[in-house]
Formats: C-alpha cells, structure tokens, sequence
C-alpha cells in the first residue's frame, strides 16, 4: 500500500498549506495534508489565537475540510514544519485523525512510514462507545455511583 501513496505530492499539499498559517504567537507555522479514501486530498494550517489555548492545529483544519467536503476517510497523512520537514502530530491531534482514519490509515514521521494503530496505541474510539452502548441496551440511565 505504501508504495502506491504519493508522499511527495502529500508533502507538497502540506508545504503549501502551511504557507496559510496564523501564528504571530508562537512563529512555528504547520501544514497538514492527507489523501482521502475517494482520492482527493485534504489540507489545513494552523490558526493561533490571543487566547492561547484556544489555538486550531493543522489538523483541526484537516479534518474540517474533510467534512465540508464530502466526509470520508483518511488513507495517508504528511504534516510539515515551517521549513517543510515532517513533523509529528500532537497527541490531541493523533485522536482527531483516529476518529477518520481508513483501516491501516498511513502517516509520513520522522522514523518512517507508520500506521495510525502505532502512533496512537489501543487507542480509544467511536467502537468503545458502541460497545459500551450495545452492552447496556435498555439498561436506561447510567448511574455514576
Ligand atoms: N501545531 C499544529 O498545528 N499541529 C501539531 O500537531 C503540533 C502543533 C501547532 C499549534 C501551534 O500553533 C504551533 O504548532 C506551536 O505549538
């Protein structure tokens, strides 16, 4: 499968994205890009904010533009510094690509080519939820105590 992704083609979406960052906070502009289950290709920057924790990484940008246009999910995925070299995507960011990743999603890191399982181990996801639901159907509220 890895030989059939474009990396650089995936690389040069992210440089390009990149390109867009808000960062007069912290000067350390991101880019994200990721190819689609449908072939398209997916990109986002990061957005800072005066209130700093309020700040959108590349990714959130990632993962709107998926949604907005036409959903699917996340086959391949390159993240890039503001010289272009790939950069690892903080664990927030990790779960957010979880939540889209096609089965054996790929990512481009500074050790290699990986799959989503192995940068976001035993991860938890939208199948815990239905499990946990499917284990208390009918079982009415959830009791905290
Ligand atoms: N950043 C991203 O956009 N994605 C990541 O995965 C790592 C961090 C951004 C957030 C902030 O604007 C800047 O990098 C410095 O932390």
């Amino acid at each position: 499968m890895t030989t059939e992704i474009d990396w650089e083609a995936l690389r040069a979406s992210a440089r390009e994205a990149m390109t867009h960052a808000y960062v007069p906070y912290s000067n350390f502009p991101v880019g994200a890009a990721a190819l689609v289950d449908d072939g398209r290709i997916v990109s986002g920057c990061n957005v800072e904010n005066a209130s700093y924790g309020v700040t959108l990484c590349a990714e959130c940008g990632l993962v709107s533009s998926l949604a907005m246009t036409g959903g699917g999910h996340l086959v391949a995925f390159a993240c890039v510094d503001g010289d272009g070299n790939t950069l690892m995507p903080c664990g927030r960011c990790r779960q957010l690509l979880y939540e889209h990743s096609a089965e054996g999603m790929l990512l481009e890191t500074v050790s290699g080519i990986r799959t989503i399982d192995e940068v976001l181990p035993d991860a938890f996801g939208p199948r815990q939820l239905v499990e946990y639901r499917r284990g208390h159907a009918g079982g009415g509220d959830i009791d905290n105590d």
